[in-house]
């Protein structure tokens, strides 16, 4: 007889959403040490949803939209997502090409479990969004690095070759995330060229997840939807939660071949049945809102300077400047040598002592992160000031002789 403690074998690889692990630590800080807590852990914009979208959800709700929508998501909002695609780039995206997800992390599961098969290898950037590690191994499949070069003038950016080697006759998927997260580097069209070059060429599954195309500071957002041949290997994955400040709305959606979006469909139904009904047509709104997305842009841009500026004041941490999402990844590896810390131990550590919350590089799987720590923009200029100014604090005490 089957026991009550006999899970799925594959969860026992499976660590959680550990960002917020640190989240709990600080709480626990802040009740027993009464320090005052800086949070740069966070990964979401700190504006409310947009007037304009919260209203149009309470007239939905008001007109009664509460029952359950087709799987696929309503018509106009599939409709309204090929066309702000198709403007933006140039490109022709029909609307059964779209399906509509409660949110991106949703659409991800969505494209793992359509492609995954015990023993398939997914091409994974080192660093990366902790939870696709997750995902395709709870699903049988393997994770397999493929390491992002860094250097403090230059930041972060595809090591092709290292890419190139890394294929082998089990490669089922490359996943690409740009703007990335935790670097925040927005990579170049050459880069995100190069990336589609060697999916096609290879015949494998590009998953690429663009959820913070949005957040672009400087430089070209080049999409891997601009390619003409998308059809024969993207799934496309974007949501509503950054761009709109409307993380706990739940929407994102995926963009792929009609027949690929009619097998998510299927499983949608059997998973979830369907996205919310009347946030899709509050989403219908978020298209007009691109006045405060701007506005929201340009304020983030000038928090990522003032961070920016602070923390390359600092000796021992070597900081690059990120051009879009909304997180700063410097390099803390002279630190972590001179107080033979590692570098969890150092972000546990920060918080203890200074209130000061970041999110260790090494949770965003799996080597290159160990010399790092991520600290997110999402916050007011003053709580920038000051939390950097702890952090100063703190390195210079880790640093003494
Ligand atoms: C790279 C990346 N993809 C997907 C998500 C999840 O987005 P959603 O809130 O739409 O599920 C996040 C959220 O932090 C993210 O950073």
């Amino acid at each position: 007889m089957a026991s009550l403690l006999d899970f799925n074998t594959n969860l026992s690889q499976i660590t959680g959403e550990t960002t917020l692990l640190y989240k709990d630590i600080a709480r626990n800080v802040e009740k027993t040490k009464r320090i005052k807590i800086i949070d740069f852990g966070i990964g979401q914009p700190d504006i409310v949803t947009f007037k304009r979208i919260r209203d149009a959800a309470k007239e939905a709700l008001d007109q009664g939209f509460t029952f359950y929508t087709s799987a696929f998501g309503i018509e106009e909002l599939r409709e309204k997502i090929a066309q702000y695609l198709n403007t933006r780039y140039g490109i022709d995206v029909k609307k059964d090409e779209v399906i509509i997800t409660p949110g991106a992390k949703p659409a991800l599961f969505l494209s793992f479990i359509l492609y995954i098969n015990p023993g398939d290898e997914i091409l994974l950037p080192d660093p990366s969004f902790y939870s696709y590690a997750e995902v395709v191994k709870l699903l049988g499949g393997k994770p397999v690095y493929t390491n992002l070069k860094w250097s403090r003038e230059e930041g972060f950016f595809i090591d092709v070759d290292d890419l190139q080697s890394k294929i082998s006759s089990k490669t089922k998927m490359i996943v690409f995330n740009n703007p990335h997260n935790p670097t925040g580097t927005l990579f170049s069209p050459n880069d995100v060229k190069k990336v589609i070059d060697i999916a096609r060429e290879n015949k494998i599954i590009l998953l690429s997840d663009e959820i913070y195309d949005n957040f672009v500071y400087e430089g070209k957002m080049k999409s891997t939807l601009e390619d003409a041949d998308w059809r024969d290997y993207l799934i496309y994955v974007n949501g509503f939660s950054k761009t709109f400040s409307m993380t706990g709305w739940r929407l994102g959606y995926i963009v792929a071949r009609r027949d690929v979006i009619q097998k998510m469909g299927v499983l949608a139904a059997n998973i979830y049945t369907a996205p919310t009904s009347f946030v899709q047509k509050a989403a219908l709104k978020a298209f007009d809102t691109f006045d405060e997305v701007n506005e929201m842009v340009k304020l983030f841009k000038r928090r990522r300077d003032v961070m920016y500026n602070e923390l390359s004041k600092i000796k021992g941490i070597q900081v690059s400047k990120p051009n879009g999402a909304f997180y700063m990844f410097p390099n803390v590896r002279e630190i972590l040598d001179v107080s033979k810390l590692d570098v969890k131990s150092l972000a546990i550590k920060l918080i203890e002592e200074k209130g000061v919350v970041t999110i260790p590089g090494e949770v965003f799987p799996l080597n290159i992160g160990k010399d790092f720590i991520r600290l997110s923009f999402a916050v007011n200029e003053e709580v920038i000031r000051e939390g950097v100014q702890k952090i100063k604090e703190f390195v210079e005490e880790m640093m003494k002789p």
